[in-house]
């Protein structure tokens, strides 16, 4: 089986990774069932990375029902240390305008019906989750993000995740800014959580689509919109996944970043007795 350090999971927009060569495809069993599709690996400048489209080729599966503990072990299996999301989220402020770019550092759970842990039947697991986002992944993402030139790159911000499918009613998305969230999304969640019990580095380039439905002079948001917009923030993010792979350190272990040791202390059992 070939493998990876990095992973990229792609949302709405991002199917598959066009600069990948040398590609095979693998279908990775888990104890989860089946991951939301083939995982495409590869080569991007030269780095080798696997490729999951969240939603699954041909955008098949709903936000609540992917099946994201599939994903992320799958992920893991394959070797991978380092995930990168690519989500396309609505924005809930004026300076976030569609087709900007934002590399999030906090989430909002606003989710209802999803499983969000590994580990169930008598195994407790407490991991520390107050910085969803790895902060050495997210600056990698950012300085590179900003070297792009011809977008603009908002660091930080807080990604609100709903449960969807619908869009937000407009008293939410209110809601949503007055608490001061600044995106919206419907899939960071489970993710972050899953990848931090893995003890994965997971962090977002989120990709500007709409001003939701809160804004008194733009249309509120429609699959269409979304869909428009993406097309030039996608572009924008494959050049970023492209440069920022040879930036991204083979050795995890020099990091000094406490993802990989999440899972220390955390689990109850043993301290039962
Ligand atoms: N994805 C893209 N735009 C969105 C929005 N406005 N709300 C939730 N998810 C989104």
């Amino acid at each position: 089986m070939p493998r990876a350090t990095i992973g990229v999971i792609g949302g709405s927009g991002l199917y598959r990774m066009e600069q990948m060569t040398e590609v095979e495809e693998v279908k990775v069993k888990t104890p989860f069932g089946d991951p939301s599709d083939v995982i495409t690996i590869g080569k991007v400048a030269g780095v080798p990375m696997a490729f999951l489209p969240r939603h699954g080729r041909g955008h098949r599966i709903n936000p609540s029902a992917i099946p994201v503990r599939a994903n992320i072990w799958a992920l893991k299996s394959l070797g991978v240390e380092w995930v990168i999301s690519v989500s396309a989220v609505g924005s809930l402020r004026e300076e976030i305008a569609p087709r900007d770019l934002v590399i999030p550092d906090q989430i909002f759970d606003r989710t209802k019906s999803r499983v969000n842990s590994f580990f169930e039947q008598g195994i407790v697991v407490h991991c520390t989750f107050a910085d969803p986002f790895c902060p050495t992944l997210s600056k990698l993402l950012l300085e590179t993000a900003r070297e792009q030139g011809d977008v603009k790159v908002h660091a930080g911000g807080t990604y609100v995740c709903m449960e969807g499918p619908l869009f937000s009613t407009r008293a939410e998305s209110n809601v949503y800014r007055k608490l001061g969230m600044d995106i919206i999304g419907m899939t960071a969640l489970p993710e972050a959580k899953l990848a931090r019990e893995a003890e994965l580095c997971y962090a977002m380039i989120a990709c500007a689509t709409d001003y939701d439905c809160w804004h008194t002079s733009e249309e509120s948001v429609t699959v269409e919109m979304v869909i428009n917009n993406l097309s030039a923030n996608i572009a924008n993010a494959q050049h970023i996944l492209q440069r920022v792979a040879e930036r991204i350190p083979a050795e995890r272990s020099h990091v000094n970043c406490d993802c990989q040791h999440a899972l220390a202390n955390a689990i109850m059992t043993d301290r039962a007795q």
